[in-house]
C-alpha cells in the first residue's frame, strides 16, 4: 500500500523510535508491516530479534543500495505498509530509499532544533523536484519535544519551517522514558508494564496521534502506482547521483 521512509543523515535524530512506533501501531490496527532496516548498525532488527514474535511483522535487515529497490517492489505487493529506517549518514541509499517512497518523514529533534541532517534530507527532495520535476511527498515531525513545551513555542517552530514550505505533523513526538524502555526491553510500546497509566499512557496517545496523522496523508488513492514509482526511482537515483 504505501512506502514510508525515515529519514536524517543526523545521527540520534529519533528515526528509529519513530519509525517502531509508527510500526507498532500500524501492527495495533491490524495492518501487515514489513520494516526495511537499512543501518547497518541494525538497531531495527536487534529490537526484533529480542522481542516476543510478533504476527504481522516482517523485519528485513543488511539492506542495501543495490538491494533495496528490488526488495521494495517484491514486499509492496505483500504487505501493506513498507518501512524505510535509514542510518544516520550520508549515503547513497538516501536517494535510492527518497525515490522510493510515497512519504519521506524527517525527524528533527525539536529541543535543540538541530536541523543540519534534516537539512541535507529536505535539500535533496528539494534539488530532485527543481532539477527533475520530481515531488516526493514529505513531512518534518518534530522528536523528543518535552512534553511540557507550549504550544505557542511549537507554533513558532512550525512557522518557521512553513515559511520554507515544509511541511511540519501536528504531533510531535514527546521525550519519554517509555520510548527509551521500547529499546531497553525489546518490546513494543503497548506490551510495556504500567503503560495503561500515567505517563504511559500519554506516550500511547502520542503514538497513536502521530500514526493517524501519516496514515490520513499514505491514505489509498494519495499514493502513486508501481510502475510511475518504478521510473521515479530511476530518475531519482540519476539526478542525486
Ligand atoms: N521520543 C523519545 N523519547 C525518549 N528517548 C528517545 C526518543 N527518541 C529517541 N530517543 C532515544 O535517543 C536515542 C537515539 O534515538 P534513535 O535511535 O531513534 O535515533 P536515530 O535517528 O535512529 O539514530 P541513528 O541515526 O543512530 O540510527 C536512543 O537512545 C533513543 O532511545
Ligand atoms: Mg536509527
Amino acid at each position: 500500500m504505501a512506502v514510508i521512509t525515515f529519514a536524517n543523515t543526523k545521527g540520534g535524530a529519533g528515526k528509529t523510535t519513530a519509525a517502531l512506533l509508527l510500526a507498532t501501531e500500524l501492527l495495533h490496527r491490524n495492518h501487515r508491516v514489513c520494516v526495511l532496516d537499512a543501518d547497518p548498525q541494525r538497531w531495527f532488527s536487534r529490537w526484533q530479534e529480542g522481542a516476543p514474535l510478533i504476527p504481522r511483522l516482517s523485519v528485513e535487515t543488511y539492506v542495501s543500495a543495490s538491494t533495496i529497490q528490488k526488495i521494495v517492489h517484491e514486499r509492496r505487493q505483500e504487505w501493506d505498509f513498507v518501512i524505510i529506517d535509514l542510518p544516520g549518514i550520508q549515503s547513497p541509499l538516501l536517494a535510492s530509499a527518497v525515490g522510493l517512497s510515497d512519504h519521506v518523514i524527517v525527524p528533527i529533534q525539536g529541543s535543540s532544533m538541530d536541523a543540519q541532517g534534516g537539512a541535507q534530507v529536505l535539500d535533496l527532495l528539494r534539488y530532485l523536484d527543481r532539477k527533475a520535476g520530481i515531488r516526493i511527498p514529505h513531512s518534518v515531525v518534530l522528536s523528543r519535544v518535552n512534553p511540557a513545551i507550549t504550544t505557542r513555542s511549537m507554533s513558532a517552530v512550525k512557522r518557521l519551517l512553513a515559511e520554507q514550505q515544509i511541511n511540519v505533523l501536528d504531533t510531535p513526538i514527546s521525550e519519554r522514558a517509555a520510548y527509551r524502555e521500547m529499546f531497553d526491553l525489546n518490546r513494543p510500546l503497548r506490551k510495556l508494564e504500567g503503560t495503561a497509566t500515567g505517563s504511559g499512557e500519554k506516550a500511547i496517545r502520542n503514538a497513536e496521534a502521530f500514526a493517524s496523522e501519516i496514515l490520513a496523508m499514505v491514505a489509498p488513492g494519495k499514493t502513486l502506482d508501481r510502475s510511475l514509482m518504478s521510473r521515479r526511482n530511476m530518475a531519482c537515483y540519476e539526478t542525486a547521483a
